[in-house]
């Protein structure tokens, strides 16, 4: 479907056909991302990956992230990490058991604190409100919140560019707001790495921020890091970490709704783990109806429902129909998933379908593209993937899962992940 938003051209693929054309026959063409107000005020001109501009930069910083951050060794050695703050979470639902929580609130703690923990030790955060120079962790949980809201939002300056310097909506001047919060954090964060990197006898990498410090000073590097760029993309990497509790709070929601299907997961989970274990990484593979449960989850409920905009290189002929340059090109995950050309009941939320369908999840079959696909498909699946599997398995191991007294599985609302939040009675099993 070929559209004009303001003065720019943009078409928005439906269909699995057309994500194949646009994603992987002419992926070459539309690697880009379209320059907005997101990328250019609230990540460092467009610094951080996700908007970095198709090019040398781009290439560089996904090298470097592909290589050595989210390679299987070095997310091995971060497995620790997950492992403490999954039991520090797990303890923290148990001193809840019985009482009604919001599941959501639990989840992005827990996401976030993994994050930063590997991406820079997690020490920053200031104990109380009274540090002011830094945000505690609850207010730079707002602070992604925000950026997340930011970078999604229909700014109509990216559109009718002669807009822009009005700021209409207001939005411009939140994202610089914004942009000197996470430079301030983003500055002591560094500061304070260096020091460390400076004073410390045989120093050795401990997170992520030390492992992209010690590459920027490589000087074989083709395109020498900036301090911006620095900034960039450590900031990507903790924030992208809000699509998997978004995930997460969605599959958990479906679940509710379906009692028979947490029964089948828990007997799944019984037989293979035992009642006495808690579920590990090394598990996932036995466990194909949780993968079920998680794929269902993906489909029906893409935490990206457009995947995030390519941008058009050259003029070209997709499908017989002609794109001009510059046109923006948004994949619509969303409607793939409900498409009953490939879904018996799309509406109907049925892991089982995927034990008899060989589907994947990592942009090879276009029927479902959590991850997107292609050149600019998510480098974080890894990561992302065993966060998610480690978390839902162990929530639907070590706790039952009821809803609050009076409230029937038909009144949950499964429409957006803002209705997900909804109370549930934990019970340490
Ligand atoms: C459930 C978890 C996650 C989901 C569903 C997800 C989904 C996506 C999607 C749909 C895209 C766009 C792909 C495209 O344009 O074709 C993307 C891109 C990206 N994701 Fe993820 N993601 C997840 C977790 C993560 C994590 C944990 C990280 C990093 C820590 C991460 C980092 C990125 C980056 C940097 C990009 C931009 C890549 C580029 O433009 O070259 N993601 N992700």
């Amino acid at each position: 479907m070929q559209l004009k938003f303001g003065s720019s051209p943009v078409v928005v693929a439906s269909s699995p056909e057309m994500a194949k054309e646009f994603l992987q026959t002419h992926d070459n063409i539309f690697a880009s991302r379209p320059t907005t107000a997101a990328g250019k005020y609230a990540s460092y001109n467009c610094s951080d990956l996700t908007w970095a501009p198709y090019g040398p930069f781009w290439r560089q910083a996904r090298k470097l992230y592909l290589t050595q951050i989210f390679n299987p060794k070095r997310l091995d050695s971060f497995e620790s990490i997950r492992i403490e703050e999954r039991r520090a979470f797990i303890s923290s639902l148990y001193a809840l058991s019985g009482k009604p929580v919001v599941i959501r609130d639990h989840l992005t703690r827990l996401t976030l604190s993994t994050a930063s923990q590997m991406v820079l030790s997690n020490k920053y955060f200031a104990q109380s409100e009274g540090a002011r120079s830094l945000p505690t962790f609850e207010e730079f949980q707002e602070m992604i919140d925000t950026w997340c809201l930011l970078s999604g939002v229909f700014n109509i300056g990216d559109w009718i560019p002669w807009l822009d310097r009005f700021d209409l909506q207001g939005y411009v001047k939140q994202m610089k707001a914004l942009h000197k919060k996470f430079d301030r954090f983003h500055n002591h964060v560094l500061d304070a790495h260096q020091a460390r990197r400076k004073t410390e006898r045989d120093f050795i990498p401990k997170d992520m921020v030390d492992i992209l410090l010690q590459y920027a000073e490589d000087p074989d590097l083709q395109v020498k890091l900036t301090s911006d760029q620095i900034k960039g993309l450590i900031q990507f990497v903790i924030y992208n970490y809000s699509y998997t509790s978004l995930a997460l709070d969605l599959g958990s929601n479906r679940l509710l709704k379906h009692p028979r299907l947490i029964r089948k997961a828990t007997e799944e989970l019984d037989r293979v783990i035992g009642r006495d274990k808690w579920v590990e990484e090394a598990d996932f593979s036995k466990l194909p109806f949780l993968e079920a449960i998680i794929k269902e989850t993906f489909r029906l409920h893409p935490p990206a429902t457009l995947l995030l905009p390519r941008y058009a290189l050259e003029d070209c002929t997709v499908a017989g129909s002609n794109i001009a340059k510059g046109t923006t090109v948004f994949i619509n995950t969303w409607s793939i998933g409900r498409n009953s050309k490939y879904w018996d009941s799309p509406e109907e939320f049925i892991p089982e379908r995927f034990l008899e369908k060989d589907i994947d999840m990592k942009g090879q079959n276009f029927v479902l593209l959590p991850f997107g696909s292609g050149r600019r498909r998510c480098p974080g699946y890894n990561l992302g993937i065993k966060l998610i599997r480690s978390m839902l398995a162990n929530l639907l191991h070590g706790f039952n899962w009821k809803l609050p007294h009076g409230m029937k599985p038909e009144e949950i609302c499964d429409r957006s992940s803002a209705c997900a939040i909804i109370k549930l009675n934990l019970i340490a099993s």
